[in-house]
């Protein structure tokens, strides 16, 4: 049952916070946020005891679920201890998440730079790159995010990166293997001819680093046709060319297994991760170098800093965070509920003409809506809104459930703790709401 934990009602809190805090990504006069008091499990509730499910993990990031009091523990303990240290200094927590980071990252990736989040793991990764091949330039996809500062804004393909061009010169933009739910997808060979030629065109020894999210996460969960990232794989091999994988989103077991890639079994160059490090309850990121990457830099200086760097505490909750995706076999959990949540989505393609596609791996999910099947017309434009989708939100959150609407797509990615009964809960709210669209 949800207790009250606020002393301002939700209308209070949202009044305050639209009067003096900035919303992201949204023009302020337009912004309807849920007021947010209490969370537990794959639930959260409102001042006023109102409840949803949580069917994003905030933003795909609480992977372990809200509230959990192993975790919660570790911070206070952390906190009451050595919340600070600055990044010059050793600590226990810092030693003790390297070394486990270690074990659990693909092949010889063995050392970690600690970053505040996403976006700074990959400005860290730009500089390692850059650093390290004496190259410059950074290929990445149009259809991608890779963080919201100067240089990982640049990488970003999608249209957030718009508004802040001209940015961070040396960024070369390619094709995705899918083009939109009307063109489909291409196959492997035709995507990795795709990327040679760009590689060819652009110079193959200009370029430092290709960065990829394994599955791209809020361009609309793209799995790539199999063989594609092998073949991406061998194409950086060929020239040099270091391969970044950006698991902000799609690690720590959101897709079935520790890392996306590891679900095609490639090592990249460098891993880029945080959200699931700590399941988003303190901030962390990091930077994961392949160990011949890392011995460049035994005489070499690496140019990059940040006072936050290997922050204890959020080095202390990553471990505890780690030990509960082990103890309560959450990657495995992701791939059982997974399992039921493919079966769930094609029952709502089934049912519903408006479902165009649906696409999962693990507990990363994907609806794509089409106005019909003939035309397969997205029922809103790219990088655009349209009042069947911003009915849908509202219908959604009257029905108690919380997820990430974009353009014509909504997400399916809950806690990993999920059971099989609040997945149902969930697609039954899904269900009656495209039925009253
Ligand atoms: C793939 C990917 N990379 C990077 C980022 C940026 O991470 P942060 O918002 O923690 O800076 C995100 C955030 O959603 C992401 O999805």
């Amino acid at each position: 049952m949800a207790t009250t934990t606020t002393q301002m009602s939700g209308a209070e809190i949202v009044d305050l916070c639209r009067k003096h805090t900035v919303f992201e990504w949204s023009a302020q006069g337009s912004v309807d946020p849920i007021p947010m008091a209490r969370a537990k499990g794959v639930y959260f509730w409102t001042p006023e005891g109102k409840r949803y499910i949580d069917f994003n993990s905030q933003l795909m990031c609480v992977n372990i679920g809200h509230g959990d009091e192993r975790v919660v523990r570790a911070i206070q303990e952390q906190a009451a201890t050595l919340p600070y240290a600055n990044p010059f200094m050793a600590t226990e927590a810092r030693a003790k998440l390297g070394a486990k980071l270690s074990q659990i990252a693909p092949g010889d990736i063995d050392v970690f730079f600690f970053t505040n989040g996403g976006a700074d793991a990959n400005e860290n990764a730009i500089k390692v790159a850059r650093q390290y091949t004496g190259r410059h330039k950074i290929l990445s996809f149009y259809r991608s995010y890779h963080g919201g500062t100067a240089g990982a804004m640049m990488l970003t393909g999608d249209p957030r990166r718009w508004a802040a061009e001209p940015g961070m010169a040396g960024v070369v933009h390619v094709l995705n293997p899918y083009h939109g739910i009307q063109r489909g997808w291409d196959t492997a060979e035709q995507a990795l001819a795709t990327l040679e030629e760009t590689i060819q065109l652009e110079g193959p020894s200009t370029i430092a680093a290709f960065f990829l999210e394994p599955v791209t996460g809020t361009n609309g969960v793209l799995i790539p046709p199999d063989g594609y990232l092998q073949g991406v794989r061998e194409l950086c091999t060929k020239y040099g060319i270091l391969m970044v994988a950006d698991e902000v989103m799609s690690g720590f077991g959101r897709t079935g297994q520790w890392f996306a890639i590891d679900n095609w079994g490639i090592v990249p160059d460098l891993l880029t991760m945080a959200k699931g490090l700590t399941s988003a309850y303190v901030p962390l990121g990091a930077v994961g170098l392949r160990r011949p990457i890392a011995d460049h830099f035994k005489d070499k200086v690496f140019y990059g800093g940040l006072t936050y760097n290997s922050h204890p505490l959020g080095c202390a909750t990553a471990l505890a965070v780690l030990q509960v995706y082990e103890d309560d076999r959450l990657i495995e959990n992701a791939r059982r509920m997974g399992a039921v949540m493919k079966q769930l989505l094609n029952d709502l393609q089934t049912k519903h003409a408006t479902v165009g596609a649906v696409r999962s791996i693990g507990l990363f999910g994907l609806v794509e809506l089409v106005k019909d099947r003939q035309s397969m017309e997205p029922l809103a434009p790219f990088n655009g809104t349209s009042e069947p989708m911003k009915r849908l939100s509202r219908l959604f959150r009257e029905g108690g459930l919380y997820t990430f609407v974009r353009w014509n797509t909504f997400f399916t990615n809950p806690p990993l703790i999920v059971t099989e009964d609040e997945l149902r809960q969930g697609f039954a709210i899904i269900d009656k709401c495209l039925s009253a669209l």
